[in-house]
């Protein structure tokens, strides 16, 4: 690792397109793995490591001419093979972690500031922005998606070297504890290197729960509020709290038997706890920092009527009348924490209080003690920073920290609402039913005051499980207020009766109220996810908001949801007629919504992955059509993203910042285009999409070979076993790939280096026009297919053909390869081409220098894992199955998946 400090600061090979200019704390942290290496696994490992390094190096950079050279790789013992993919796994940890640190001291993508300057100029005023936000809602939402490959405690080593590497950036020599931060560093980078990287057990959800809450508590509970705080100052007045936190981890039980009614209560249960523990310590701070005597300030009548009810009678604070408040605020926190956990918390109060029924209820008392403050000192002491963060930590966590939603399957619901039906004697087969037929009877039911189920008669498992859902989520309603679960997504909705069947299964919980007002306590949300399912999705809306009961509950709550889902899209209609579909489809919603004349909160279901709706969220966020936001978006947030999104408070605070002034950008900037550009555009672009669609579906679903050659070609099997995630890779047992959750998908196509669902079809679909002038006039006026392109341009820059040829030369029947393999390098090749002819640029990314460099820079790394990679699968798969093969290959898919940045 060491030479790569030597050599590449800034290097030209032979191909100008190949020059890589390096971060030089990239150099000085592989200088220090280098030693780390030598120092633990000995010189002749090192040097072993050391020469497929530099030997893939020289050749990436056309220093040495490709086959010539043998890597080295088949003179590695099967150990020292195990070290090499460590070496090389650890490598792009941290140069990961150094470009991180690069962006971190970069301009961030913009700033709530840089947003209101923006529109400002285009006679925008603050006011508009404010009241846009005041009625909005902006939501990452976390979920276990399972594409995270690495451990936390390697996530967490990384970050200890990432806080030293801060250290050593103030000019620091010793670290806060004493330590030499060099040496410091090598001993975290040891700690890396004596670390097994793999899983050995499978994961629990309750393991996904902890992850989750780690970043809940650690990043997300400190750092929304101090946004707040800058952003008060932004806005010239207080904003409510528009900004807030999501998760399905606990809730999301769609394909994964492992998420149960236990699942829920731990979820809810270890979030609430996580905050009510916070504010206890915090309002303890309060307490012995407000120490203002009555003597010597004024206190206002409700201040002291606060502090009497505290029944405080402590002669000490006799003349204190703020400190006798907060112990009753206190105690009454600490009654709230019993009345939830059924145990005290861990440090008591000596008062005897009544819990608070409500957030509101605690914010209020918080708020009568800045009042108090504001008396006097011309609002020197109101402004108390602290107090007034903590006000703003109860508006947006309540009691329960992060709104969890619940998802499941239309499939399973349609069922337990059949097994239902029928045992009540209500409708025998309400399967064989038509959809007008379904629709009638669940609306005379969900109207019905009489319930469906009975303590006295038995169901299905899957029935069970569904009910105790319900039940439970009615339970954390009552205990944790209705912030804590308020929705209810339905996988694969297709038509209306799958909207009314989850009405009708939270009524039987009490949360559909059939009164003259209908109340939704917990509101289903549609989840649109094939290209057929999102043509549609208008019209399944507008039926739905024409009925007067949802339309009753729809206004009480002033919006209502619908969630798009990016990956199956893609999956189904490759990229470009998903990102196509998903944007005309949310522009027809939005009209339905208009027309019905309420507010609509889009949900975007994405991943890392471009296949998955991955880039930037910046560029993403700021591309929807403008009357698609209007002040409301929720984002999913899962996996290798999360990590790195919100590694630290810093990093953090400048992506929720950006996802913020995206969000106040796509909703009130003007729009770029005419109409009649609009028109223009988006007739191009049903034709592109139609050419793209053809292509890709006449080769995934048409091509009878086409799930066996994708099987054998990929690790997808490997993946399925790399225990990262609670949840299995498939909803079925069938080998379709209709069946196949979109994730292992996209990740196998990333590993043998292809990346399919990123282009495929784009080359066939731009061939298909001779109209190139107009899409060069689409890529300099519409942000929507100039990030398209882009995330194009980023998906081919880290494929590579010659290496996916070689994962081909896994399949075992070579017609078959050697036809489907066909056809996909030359749609790769058609695709590349193309690109290059509609951008103008002569390579890939020639205008994006920091991406590029920052992908030619892993590639050398990652060829070689390649290689490796295919030679253990082909073992494997040849009868090897000893436990060294299988873990090379999960650490193969490991480091390949680190080097990429996105795993699925
Ligand atoms: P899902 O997610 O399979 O849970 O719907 C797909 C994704 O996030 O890519």
């Amino acid at each position: 690792m060491e030479k790569v400090a030597d050599k590449t600061v800034r290097t030209t090979g032979t191909n100008g397109s190949r020059s890589v200019e390096q971060n030089p704390d990239i150099r000085f942290l592989g200088r220090i793995l280098g030693d780390v290496i030598r120092r633990f696994g000995g010189d002749t490992l090192f040097r072993r490591i050391e020469y497929i390094r530099s030997t893939s190096v020289d050749r990436y950079r056309g220093l040495i001419s490709g086959d010539a050279v043998d890597p080295g790789l088949a003179a590695l013992s099967q150990d020292e093979a195990l070290d090499f993919v460590r070496g090389f796994m650890l490598f792009s940890m941290l140069a990961n972690l150094a470009e991180d640190r690069q962006s971190e001291s970069a301009e961030p993508d913009a700033t709530l500031a840089e947003a209101l300057e923006i529109l400002k100029g285009e006679g925008v005023g603050e006011d508009q922005v404010a009241a846009l936000l005041d009625d909005g809602l902006i939501m990452p939402v976390l979920t276990a998606h399972p594409t995270e490959v690495r451990r936390k405690s390697m996530i967490d080593h990384k970050n200890r070297i990432a806080d030293l590497m801060r250290v050593r950036d103030q000019g620091h020599s010793e670290t806060p504890d004493g330590e030499r931060v060099e040496e410091a560093l090598a001993r975290q980078v040891a700690f890396l290197w004596l670390t097994r990287p793999l899983r050995r057990e499978r994961l629990f959800v309750a393991d996904e729960v902890e992850t989750a809450l780690s970043y809940m508590r650690d990043i997300f509970l400190p750092v929304l509020p101090r946004l707040y705080g800058r952003w008060e100052g932004v806005l010239g007045r207080r904003p409510k709290s528009f900004l807030r936190l999501g998760s399905w981890i606990g809730g999301d039980r769609d394909g994964n038997p492992n998420v149960t009614v236990d699942s829920l209560r731990l979820a809810l249960g270890r979030s609430s706890d996580t905050v009510l523990l916070y504010y206890l310590d915090e309002v303890h701070a309060l307490g012995a920092e407000l120490s203002i005597s009555a003597e010597l300030a004024n206190v206002t009548p409700q201040l002291r009527a606060l502090a009497d009810r505290s029944h405080d009678a402590s002669p000490a604070r006799a003349d204190e009348p703020y400190r006798r408040a907060i112990s009753g605020i206190y105690a009454r926190l600490a009654a709230t924490y019993e009345a939830k956990k059924g145990k005290e918390p861990p440090r008591p109060s000596r008062l005897q209080a009544e819990p608070y029924a409500s957030p509101a209820e605690f914010s209020a008392e918080l708020q009568a003690i800045v009042e108090a403050l504001a008396c006097e000192g011309n609002g020197l002491l109101s402004a108390h920073a602290p107090l007034r963060r903590l006000i703003r930590t109860v508006e947006t966590f309540g009691f329960h920290l992060a709104t969890l939603d619940l998802r499941q399957n239309s499939n399973v619901h349609e069922k337990v609402v059949a097994e239902l039906l029928a045992t009540a004697g209500v409708q025998p087969d309400y399967l064989a039913l038509s959809e007008d037929e379904r629709v009638a009877l669940l609306r005379k039911e969900l109207g019905s005051e009489r319930l469906l189920s009975s303590p006295f008669l038995t169901y299905s498992e899957q029935t069970q499980t569904e009910l105790a859902i319900m039940h439970g989520a009615a339970e954390a309603h009552a205990l944790y207020g209705p912030a804590a679960i308020q929705y209810h997504v339905i996988s694969k909705t297709e038509q209306l009766s799958d909207l009314l069947e989850v009405h009708l299964l939270l009524k039987e919980a009490g949360l559909w109220s059939p009164t003259k007002a209908p109340h939704a306590g917990i509101m289903a949300v549609p989840l649109f996810e094939t290209i057929a399912d999102l043509e549609r999705a208008p019209e399944v809306v507008r039926k739905w908001l024409q009925l007067p009961e949802i339309m009753t509950a729809v206004t009480e709550r002033g919006h209502a949801e619908v969630m798009i889902g990016y990956s199956d899209s893609n999956k189904d209609g490759g990229y470009l007629t998903s990102v196509w579909s998903l944007y005309k489809g949310s522009e027809a919603l939005a009209a339905v919504f208009a027309e019905a004349g309420v507010h609509m909160q889009l949900f975007h279901g994405r991943g890392g992955a471009v296949g998955r709706g991955g880039g930037s969220s910046f560029a993403a966020i700021r591309a929807q059509s403008k009357v698609t936001v209007q002040g409301r978006i929720r984002i999913t947030e899962q996996g290798e993203v999360i990590a790195a999104k919100y590694a630290t408070p810093d990093i953090a605070a400048t992506n929720l910042e950006a996802m913020t002034a995206a969000t106040v950008l796509a909703s009130l900037e003007q729009d770029e285009l005419s109409e009649a550009d609009h028109g223009r555009f988006a007739a191009m672009m049903d034709r592109l999409s139609q050419a793209s669609f053809s292509e890709y579906r006449s080769l995934v679903y048409d091509e009878p070979g086409f799930p066996t050659f994708f099987r054998q070609m990929t690790p997808l099997s490997e993946i399925a076993t790399l225990n990262i995630g609670s949840r299995p890779a498939s909803r079925t047992k069938s080998d379709r790939i209709e069946d196949l959750r979109a994730i292992p998908w996209v990740f196998s196509w990333a590993q043998a280096r292809v990346m399919l669902p990123g282009w495929y079809g784009v080359g066939s679909a731009v061939s298909s026009t001779q109209d190139l002038g107009l899409l060069r006039e689409m890529i300099a006026a519409w942000p929507f297919f100039r990030t398209s392109l882009d995330n194009i341009a980023m998906v081919l820059a880290k494929s590579d053909i010659a290496i996916s040829a070689r994962y081909a030369e896994l399949v075992e029947d070579e017609k078959m390869r050697d036809h489907l393999f066909g056809r996909i390098r030359d749609e790769w090749h058609r695709t590349h081409d193309a690109l290059l002819e509609i951008t103008g640029e002569t390579s890939l990314l020639e205008r994006n220098r920091r991406l590029r460099n920052s992908i030619q820079l892993r590639l050398p790394y990652i060829e070689p894992l390649n290689h490796l990679q295919i030679e253990l699968m082909r073992r494997f798969r040849s009868g090897e199955t000893d436990q060294k093969v299988q873990d090379g290959i999960h650490l193969t898919i490991n480091a390949i998946a680190t080097a990429l940045r996105n795993s699925g």
